[in-house]
């Protein structure tokens, strides 16, 4: 109905796979930027957040011609580290998300944290679109510049396509092991039963009009109920970091209902309870990373979904991966304390 439609949130998105395979790659090929370039070693180290709005993604998608059929406000994508020491970032990314991207090298097939993420998505039963990735690295690759993934295909050379025939039916073979039936998603005729799989190159963007608009398109096509918004608040802190100027700030992701300004809140803290009034609601502008220290845009309330950064007095203590729960006019906070540290 047209009501449910407006009370759409935007669906939030992980990022798994394993190390290098070209995670936070697509998402600057997305935005426009260059976060992976900036990081130590080339490799992540926390969970990012970045909000898509949808005019964005429409123009991203034009070429594919179906934006009429685009409804969420937006997409709330999270990155995640693939190095193996980063499990519970993993764990914790996952855990947030409505659908997940799977990002498997082309040149690699699947790797032991490509296996670990299956897992942690099998476990929690959430949907995910395999972004095969690299696909620039066939050999004689000829690059299309953000074409769709069946345009590019038709420019290249035989023996181009025959590679990629091989090494996607390989890789088909290597999850049928996990016990997952695969198969590039212009051939799926049974999304669901079987995942779809998007060729990709962040490097030169092929793929990617349409890695996004399958996205957006199974996360509203299948999960109406779970995008609808609600007002009971679902928030998890993602980090606690010190920022010049700022002081303790916490990012979270706010996955349903509203903060506002002054709210009186709740977070775990490492000694107890941390209670405290938001100062400040900051997000990064769109299509910026907030992990990513930068210019922040404030706001007087905040709709799910989003990455926030929060700052208040007190926050030194704060545990991420816990929740953050807002003290209403109905709640006792001796309650909501002890409902705080029970994360
Ligand atoms: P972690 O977050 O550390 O797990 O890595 P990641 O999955 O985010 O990969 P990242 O974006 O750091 O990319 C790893 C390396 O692969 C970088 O040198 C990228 O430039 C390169 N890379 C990523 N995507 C592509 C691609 O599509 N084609 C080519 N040729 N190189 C890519
Ligand atoms: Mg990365
Ligand atoms: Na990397």
């Amino acid at each position: 109905s047209q009501k449910s439609e407006s009370d759409l949130r935007s669906p939030i998105c992980c990022i798994l796979g394993h190390v290098d395979t070209g995670k936070t790659k697509l998402l600057d090929c997305i935005r426009g930027t260059n976060v992976q370039e900036g990081e130590a070693g080339g490799i992540t180290q926390q969970i990012g957040a970045t909000y898509f709005p949808m005019e964005n993604i429409r123009e991203r998608t034009k070429q594919l011609k179906a934006d009429a059929k685009l409804k969420v406000p937006g997409l709330l994508v999270i990155d995640t580290p693939g190095h193996e020491s980063f499990t519970n970032l993993r764990s914790r990314g996952s855990g947030l998300c409505d659908i997940a991207i799977l990002v498997v090298d082309i040149m690699h097939g699947l790797e032991p944290q490509t296996k670990e993420s299956i897992n942690l998505l099998k476990n929690r039963n959430t949907e995910f679109i395999v972004a095969l990735n690299k696909v620039d690295r066939l050999y004689g690759w000829k690059t299309c510049r953000n074409a769709p993934i069946l345009t590019a295909m038709k420019e290249q050379s035989k023996d181009v396509q025959n590679e990629f025939k091989m090494r996607v039916s390989k890789i088909i073979t290597e999850f049928m092991e996990q016990g997952l039936n695969t198969e590039l998603y212009y051939k799926n005729k049974e999304m669901g039963e079987t995942s779809s799989i998007v060729p990709t190159s962040a490097i030169s963007g092929e793929g990617i009009p349409d890695l996004l608009l399958l996205l957006v398109q199974w996360a509203q096509r299948t999960m109406v109920e779970k995008l609808t918004f609600h007002k009971e608040l679902q928030c998890t802190v993602l980090e606690v970091k010190v920022i010049e100027g700022l002081g303790t700030t916490i990012d979270v992701v706010l996955v349903n209902g509203v903060l506002h300004e002054g709210d009186q809140i709740v977070v775990c803290g490492m000694q107890g309870p941390i209670v405290t009034n938001i100062r400040a609601l900051l997000t990064p502008h769109p299509m910026k990373e907030l992990r990513v220290k930068g210019s922040y845009q404030h706001h007087k309330e905040l709709k799910a979904a989003q990455g926030i950064k929060i700052t208040a007095q007190g926050l030194e203590q704060a545990v991420a991966g816990t929740a953050l729960y807002v003290v209403g006019p109905d709640d006792d906070v001796e309650d909501v304390k002890e409902t705080a540290m029970q994360d």
